[in-house]
Formats: structure tokens, sequence, C-alpha cells
């Protein structure tokens, strides 16, 4: 992924490529652009020629056409790659911003395009340089469940157990998408060995913000890291967490579940920091996450710290998840001197969990996994896999869904 602060410029002067399909508006916009320093480079004859002509890296802004014939996602997202921006004189311009176009001028100001130009020039973009691999999923008749790990503060094993369940899942059968939602920066990416530097959040955020995400469109913003399971890697920077605005993991988890069941990786705080003003919060990622999912895996390290913290995010979910909530108590271990029964009766003060799992500590599992760039379990058997196996089981193996009644119209699983 490349972010780009402006489009190329040649001094104030500002190429760009027309494809206007012969529409009456050309002659008079070309006039406007000339009297005001915008370069024409090409008129292109077609979208062909227009999408060649724009792969040579020499413009940051296209002027086409809204009817442009073929002008679709597919056109839009491979000119973004190329750090070109589409604007569109005239056509719908709803159905324009969904497909990603920055703006759409009316036909009737030749006068106010060149404005236009610039002002799309320095737009700021999210742009994904690489067209390969396309995700093989397909939309399905039935939509899948959305599990959504959290955990609080002090890395309990959020990302080891989101990719861990998401692989076990594929590795059943199941198309999966594993989305890396975490608001403080990404890591699902360097937990699964993906190297580009592609964050496919941020693309569909981008394609959100710009009025909409087509699942085509969506495809192309996951990577496919083993048969039947698609990642949707995270934020590159923690301080890229503004791009991801209220709406954006609505929109990608109504996509993602069109095509398999879905596993969220999640930041560590519940709070609603609104106080950061303009309408933004940080969390907003998290919160969203928490409040779209049908079944929430909450966890804990099991040391005294990490414990009280666990108590603090059961009490929180307890008001934010809509579903059930299964308990993780990760990195148990003799040493800490209490008992399973001791730990299940604290999590009860605060919550009815669906389940209660105690993942081993295994340092040599976990190593290995990450070294290798994969799961813990792609990594073969260990006592960690098989943990992450009988978590699996309880929530999503045959879990029981129904229709939501609920407004977005997900599926659910059933309280227990
Ligand atoms: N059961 C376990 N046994 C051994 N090591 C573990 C276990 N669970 C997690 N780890 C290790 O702990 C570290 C933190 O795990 P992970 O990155 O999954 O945490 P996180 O909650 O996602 O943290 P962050 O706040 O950084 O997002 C990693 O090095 C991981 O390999
Ligand atoms: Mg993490």
């Amino acid at each position: 992924m490349s972010t780009t602060g402006g489009a190329p410029v040649l001094g104030d002067r500002v190429p760009v490529l027309v494809a206007a399909a012969g529409e009456e508006w050309e002659a008079p916009a070309l006039h406007a652009l000339g009297e005001a320093g915008v370069v024409v480079l090409k008129r292109c004859v077609d979208l062909t020629d227009l999408l060649a002509s724009a792969a040579s890296g020499t413009v940051g802004v296209v002027v086409v056409s809204g009817e442009l014939p073929g002008l679709d996602a597919d056109a839009v997202l491979q000119l973004l790659r190329a750090d070109v921006r589409c604007l569109a004189v005239g056509g719908d311009a709803e159905a324009l911003g969904r497909l990603g176009v920055v703006h759409v001028h009316p036909v009737d100001d030749p006068a106010g395009l060149p404005g236009a130009v610039r002002r799309a020039v320095h737009q700021d973009l999210v742009v994904d340089p690489d067209p390969e691999p396309a995700s093989r999923l397909e939309v399905r008749a039935d939509r899948g469940r959305t599990i959504v790990v959290h955990g609080p503060a002090g890395a309990p094993g959020r990302t080891l157990l989101a990719t861990g369940l998401a692989a076990e899942h594929a590795r059943r059968g199941a198309p999966t998408v594993l989305v890396d939602a975490d608001p403080h920066g990404g890591a699902v990416a360097q937990h699964l060995g993906v190297l580009d530097e592609v964050s496919g959040l941020l693309a569909a955020a981008r394609l959100v913000n710009a009025g909409g995400l087509d699942a085509r469109a969506f495809a192309r913003c996951r990577r496919e890291v083993a048969p039947g399971l698609d990642v949707l890697t995270g934020l590159p920077r923690p301080d890229r967490w503004v791009e991801a605005r209220p709406g954006v993991l609505d929109a990608v988890l109504d996509r993602a579940t069109e095509v398999g069941d879905v596993v969220v990786d999640t930041g560590f705080s519940l709070e609603d920091d609104s106080e950061l003003g303009r309408g933004l919060v940080r969390n907003q990622l998290t919160l969203d996450a928490v409040a779209a999912a049908d079944h929430v895996v909450a966890v804990g390290s099991a040391e005294p710290v990490g414990l009280a913290r666990l108590a603090r995010t059961l009490v929180d979910l307890r008001d934010l998840a809509p579903g059930p909530v299964t308990v993780v108590v990760n990195r148990m271990r003799d040493s800490l001197g209490w008992s399973r029964r001791d730990v299940v009766g604290m999590v009860e003060g605060y919550v009815r969990p669906a389940g209660v799992v105690f993942v081993p500590d295994d340092r040599v599992a976990a190593d290995r996994a990450l070294v290798a760039g994969r799961s813990v379990v792609e990594v073969g058997g260990s006592p960690l896999a098989t943990a992450v196996a009988e978590l699996h089981d309880l929530v999503l193996a045959g879990a029981e869904v129904r229709r939501s009644s609920g407004g977005r119209g997900r599926w659910r699983c059933r309280r227990p």
C-alpha cells in the first residue's frame, strides 16, 4: 500500500488525461483546463486507452465522462492502484461515488473544472498497487457469523488467537475472512507473513468513505493466505486510525459475511474516547466490532494483573456485546498457584460465559508460528494448537444460527 499526499504536478501545471466519450462538455472543458494551466496529456478514445495511458504514472488525475462505457469499480480501483484519482463529469454522483470516483463535476460548469482537478490532485489517497492475488471466496446465499476476539491491554494474545481461530475454521473447510480491526496498529499481517505493505482495511475504508464498498472491490482488498482463508490486513501505522471512520467496519463486515464466517482481531480498549473531538473515537473499530459480534471471545492473561484487567473487560462487555461471550484465559500455567476452578469462579462473578477455555503457556509453539509467519494451527501439533481447536469447537463449529431479527440482517448465534 502506498499513500500519497498528492498526485504528480509539473511546477504549478497539472497533467491530466481526459476521456470524454465524445460528449459536448469536452471542448469548453479543454479550453478552461488549458487556460488554468492544467495540461491535457492525452484525449483518450475509450476506457482501455485511458487505463493503459494512466498506468505510465505521469498523471495523478483523469477526467472522464460519468457515462464512460465500462467505467466500474474495478477500473477505478485499477486507477487508484496507479495513484490516479478519477474525476467524472456528469453522471449519477451517488453511483459514481460508490465506485470510488473522487468527485463528480456538473457538465454545465467548465469554468469550475480546473479548480476541481486541483482539489483532486491534493486529495490524500490510499491505494493498493498489487492487483494479485485476488480472493477466491465467493458471495454465498447465507451470511456468515462474526466472531470478535477482544481483550484488555497487556498483549493477552488476541492476535494469536484470532489468527489461530480463523485458520482452524478454514482448515476445516469453512470459507473464512480474518479482519484486522485493531485501531492501535495491525499485527495480523506480520503474524501471517503477509509482507507487502498493503492495508486492506485502509483500502476498504477509502472505498467506504468514497461512497460504498462493492463485493468485487472488497475482494481486491483481501489477501488469500491459505485455502479458504482471506485476510483483510490492518492499519500500517497506529496514527492511521482516523481513516477508519464510523461505518467503515460495519460496511466491511456486511461484505465479509457475504463470503464466509468472519473472525475480527480488535484493540485493547472499549473506552468511548470521544473527547478526542471532531466526532472521532479512536476505539471506534473495536466498539463497532463488539457491537456487531455474534460471539465475542474475551482473552485475558492468567497472571494477577491480567485477570484483574479481564474482569473489567467482562463488565464492559456485559453492556456492549449483544451475543454470548466465551472467555479465554491465556498462558495458563501451574506456577501461578490457582486452579481452573478458582478462575472460572472469578469469571462467573462478572458474566455468565458461554464457555471458559484455558490456553496453555506454549512459548515453543507460539514462537515457531511467529518465526514461520503462520498461525499456530498451521505449524503442526502442539498444546497451543489443541487449545485453539477446543476454542473453535465452542465458538464456531456447528454453532446454531438464525437470521437476526435486528436491523442489520446479520446471522446471530442463539444466546445460550
Ligand atoms: N498461549 C501462549 N503461549 C505462549 N506465547 C503466547 C501465547 N499467547 C500469546 N503468546 C505470545 O504473546 C505475544 C503477544 O501475543 P499477541 O500479539 O497475540 O497479543 P495481542 O493481545 O494481540 O497484543 P497487542 O496488544 O500487541 O495487539 C506474542 O509474542 C505471542 O506469540
Ligand atoms: Mg494484536
